[in-house]
């Protein structure tokens, strides 16, 4: 999952493994490195943490090269054993690659090496890539890798260096991430750029089917029939620190702290003085969006969660008919698509493969796609119509949670800028919002403000076997999240529910203790909501639960119905996730902890999942 190569003058190995650290954030479970010297190859691989993998480091040190390659790997083919573990070598160990993605045609290429008598030695679609690599190696291995992968299919990156030579590491790329760093004097390559910014911060992205050998001295990089590619470099503007802990025990509790600047950062230069928004970036017109007769939203994970809240934000605010659908299922099910679809695909990472591949299906159809990114330049936005940047900075720990916030707040934005541009709902109550939505980042810190008794429940709630989530209208998307902060930190049975759904269904799961978190919609404006989850809160009381209620402040009524009381600002209803979250997550990072988890890498879990 993480991948770097070097070539320069500083200690190789070290360059290398200080990369893998700082991309340990993408989630693995083996690493593996090999270093080129004029006396050849020499590679070490092993099962679990990088630390296993350095403590093998120190009593069987590899020799001082300047030219290195190391890879994280989350299995996909093969369990994670040190076997399986990259890089994998060809038969005369003169090869050795590093690689991201998947080959789909593994099997029929595997099958072919091992009727030329080839030996592989490892579960892994990579290794057909080291003998290949092998075979048409002929004194140019940036040209070998160029033959090699106009046979692969599927998606990939690759990197690998050879013993005839030396001084280079080659790369090569197809809808998989990889970045070229550009020092002086010594040249990286990884899965992004956090791997190198302690080096430097001239990033050079690649294209599609492209091929990159690094030297010294400089970066080549072709197209893979062999012609020169055109590549757009970058600066990275964010700075060092903004990948570290800072003084925090994890990357989460820092992300979570800096929630309501990730919060302003994404606000910022989009509302006017006059309530009017600009979003000048977004590179789709007015007029194209005057013409959008329906709204589709793609998206994985946290960002599926954040799509469901703006699916009821868009249709309140245009009027347009909204759809959200998980990436994975999209385009299998051939859905109903034209010029006129609005496709929105959230991402952090901008290169989740099945958010990817749904908006390239969505495009095919002729549907215009607006991507909303936190990572510049990455796939998804590349490959889209339009972009709207959340500015969270850097998200380094596995779960998802100042990105969320920001996600939310880019589709607010869209929501309303739809709304501005077509006249639907701009009445007061529109204005009221915008400039309610200015509050968010102030609101966010008073809840952070007083966490302390959440932390003190989680704690208390450590042997709990199971906990489950209610919400309604936008609480319910709100609910969902929560339980999945917990299964993906405590690794414990959580569920969200639709709170009206219970009694068809959920209900049977109440017994004697069981904590529910309820998150309730303001008492003003949707009294009928609200009263109605105040019943739902009595019908599991009255059953055994243990009733953890987040409800805004000032709201009394459900107070007698609450054995953990959970007090949020009062916002209009549709901007409550804003706030309501952020308890949650709060609550899953506390309780994972107390029990004992690394929060930062959740055992399977990946940050970016770049195949399907
Ligand atoms: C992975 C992560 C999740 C994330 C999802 C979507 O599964 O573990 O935390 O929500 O991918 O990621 P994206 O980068 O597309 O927002």
């Amino acid at each position: 999952c993480g991948i770097v190569g070097y070539v320069g003058c500083e200690a190789a190995l070290d360059v290398v493994i200080e990369g893998l650290e700082r991309l340990e954030y993408r989630g693995y479970d083996s690493a593996g490195v090999t270093v080129l010297n004029g006396g050849g190859l020499a590679t070490e691989k092993r099962a679990g943490k990088l630390a296993n993998l350095k403590k093998t480091l120190t009593d069987f040190p590899l020799p001082t090269a300047s030219v290195g390659i190391g890879h994280t790997r989350w299995a996909t083919h093969g369990g994670p054993t040190d076997a399986n573990a990259h890089p994998h070598l060809d038969d005369a160990r003169r090869v050795a690659v590093v690689h991201n993605g998947i080959i789909e045609n593994f099997a029929q290429l595997r099958a072919e090496l091992a009727e030329r008598g080839h030996t592989l030695r490892s579960e892994t679609d990579t290794e057909v890539v080291a003998h290949l690599l092998g075979e048409a190696f002929t004194g140019d291995l940036a040209e070998a890798m160029r033959g090699v992968c106009r046979r692969l299919d599927g998606a990939f990156t690759l990197v690998a260096v050879h013993s005839d030579s030396p001084g280079v590491v080659v790369g090569a790329r197809r809808n998989s991430p990889l970045v070229v760093g550009r020092g002086d004097g010594e040249n990286f390559l990884a899965s992004d750029v956090a791997a190198f910014i302690a080096h430097t911060r001239d990033a050079v992205e690649l294209g599609q089917d492209q091929v990159v050998e690094l030297r010294r001295e400089g970066v080549t990089v072709t197209n893979f029939d062999g012609t020169p590619a055109t590549v757009r470099e970058y600066h990275v503007d964010w700075d060092a620190s903004a990948a570290e802990k800072g003084g925090y025990d994890y990357f989460m509790l820092k992300e979570i702290a800096e929630q309501p600047k990730a919060v302003a950062d994404t606000l910022l230069g989009r509302i006017g003085a006059d309530g009017q928004l600009t979003l000048d970036e977004l590179r789709i017109s007015d007029a194209q969006l005057r013409q959008v007769d329906k709204v589709v939203i793609v998206a994985c994970g946290t960002a599926f969660h954040a799509g469901m809240i703006a699916k009821y934000a868009i249709e309140h605010w245009t009027r347009i008919p909204c759809e959200v659908e998980v990436a994975s299922e999209f385009r299998y099910r051939d859905p109903i698509l034209d010029d006129r679809t609005l496709v929105i695909a959230i991402s952090q990472s901008g290169e989740t493969m099945d958010t990817l591949m749904a908006l390239r299906h969505a495009r095919e159809q002729g549907a215009k796609v607006l991507a909303i990114c936190n990572t510049n330049g990455s796939t998804i936005p590349r490959e889209s119509d339009a972009v709207l940047y959340t500015h969270a900075g850097p998200e380094v720990a596995v779960a998802s949670t100042k990105a969320f916030l920001t996600q939310l707040v880019a589709c607010y934005l869209v929501s309303l800028y739809l709304g501005q541009v077509r006249g639907t709902k701009w009445d007061r109550e529109t204005f009221g919002v915008i400039e309610l939505l200015g509050h968010a980042p102030h609101q966010v810190e008073q809840v952070l403000r007083t966490m302390e008794p959440v932390r003190e429940l989680a704690r208390s709630l450590a042997d709990a076997h199971a906990v489950l989530f209610l919400g309604r209208h936008v609480g319910y998307p709100v609910a969902l999240e929560g339980a999945l902060k917990l299964k993906e930190l405590a690794y414990m049975h959580a569920e969200g529910f639709a709170a009206g759904e219970l009694k068809h269904g959920p209900i049977a799961l109440i017994e004697h203790g069981l904590p529910v978190v309820i998150v309730v919609p303001s008492p003003r404006g949707r009294a009928v909501l609200h009263d109605k989850i105040v019943s739902n809160i009595q019908e599991i009381r009255a059953r055994g639960a243990r009733t953890i209620v987040i409800a805004e402040e000032g709201d009394e009524a459900v107070a007698p119905y609450a054995d953990h009381l959970i007090r949020i600002p009062a916002t209009p209803a549709l901007l409550q996730p804003l706030v309501a979250t952020v308890p949650l997550q709060v609550f899953a990072c506390e309780l994972a902890t107390a029990k004992g988890h690394e929060v930062d890498q959740p055992r399977n879990l990946a940050k970016s999942v770049t195949v399907e």
